[in-house]
């Protein structure tokens, strides 16, 4: 028989909606992603507060939060540890730990506890190969209307890179303003993909009067939009 311990919680997956919860965080209360209408958001988690990987993301991820911001992104953490814990272990950062030049770091994005594992069932973020008492290290990017667009999983040992979720949210922001799609390492200002043609003639077609863009097959065709450009449209908000 099914028990609430046995039974399977679907993954969300690229394409959902955010499942719904509400939450206690060390910001107050709040209801994902119902209160993050009309922004970005990242939802992540880490397996446990007062361990030396966590730390260094949070002071770096509390380091990069304007970056966000200016890209219209929120961001909010989660962990199954209880909010007093979050507490004390967001002060002893603040108060004690200097790491690769970051001191005094205050993290003021909110902190959800999780003590009922709950929203971490709900999202996968609870992976028993790895561990079956902490989240893994998850990472969802909803957009402005509450899909989700993108999920980087990470085990406990690996600390994620935080530039690598700017260029992702900054490139998925691009696609939406441009109808393109980015290629393998894209940053700002390198060429973007314009949608597959479908045939040589029609690659050939597009070619014609668009000086700019670059066909190196039917299927693959770039063109470029500048940096400027592209911050423009993304900073912009
Ligand atoms: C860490 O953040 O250092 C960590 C947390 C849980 C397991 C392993 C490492």
């Amino acid at each position: 028989m099914e028990t609430p311990e046995t039974q399977i919680i679907p993954m969300p997956r690229i394409g959902d909606k955010a499942p719904e919860f509400k939450a206690v965080t060390t910001q107050g209360n709040i209801n994902f992603p119902a209160d993050y209408s009309g922004s970005w958001v990242i939802l992540f988690s880490h397996p446990a507060d007062f361990t030396p990987v966590c730390t260094s993301e949070f002071m770096t991820f509390a380091t990069m939060e304007g970056k966000f911001a200016e890209a219209n992104c929120k961001l909010v953490g989660l962990s199954v540890d209880g909010l007093y814990s979050h507490i004390a272990w967001l002060r002893t950062i603040k108060e004690k730990i200097e790491y690769k030049g970051m001191k005094n770091v205050e993290v003021k994005f909110p902190l959800i506890e999780d003590i009922t594992m709950e929203v971490a069932k709900k999202y996968g973020m609870i992976q028993p190969g790895e561990s079956n008492t902490k989240a893994v290290r998850a990472v969802f990017f909803v957009d402005p209307k509450g899909v989700i667009r993108a999920m980087i999983y990470y085990p406990l040992s690996l600390g994620r890179n935080f530039d690598e979720l700017y260029r992702a949210l900054v490139a998925m922001q691009t696609a939406d303003a441009f109808s393109i799609a980015t290629p393998a390492d894209w940053q700002p200002g390198d060429d973007v993909i314009v949608p597959p043609a479908g045939s040589c003639g029609v690659a050939k077609e597009r070619m014609e009067g668009n000086e700019e863009m670059k066909c190196y097959d039917w299927f693959f065709c770039t063109k470029p939009i500048s940096k400027e450009t592209v911050l423009k449209t993304i900073l912009k908000k």
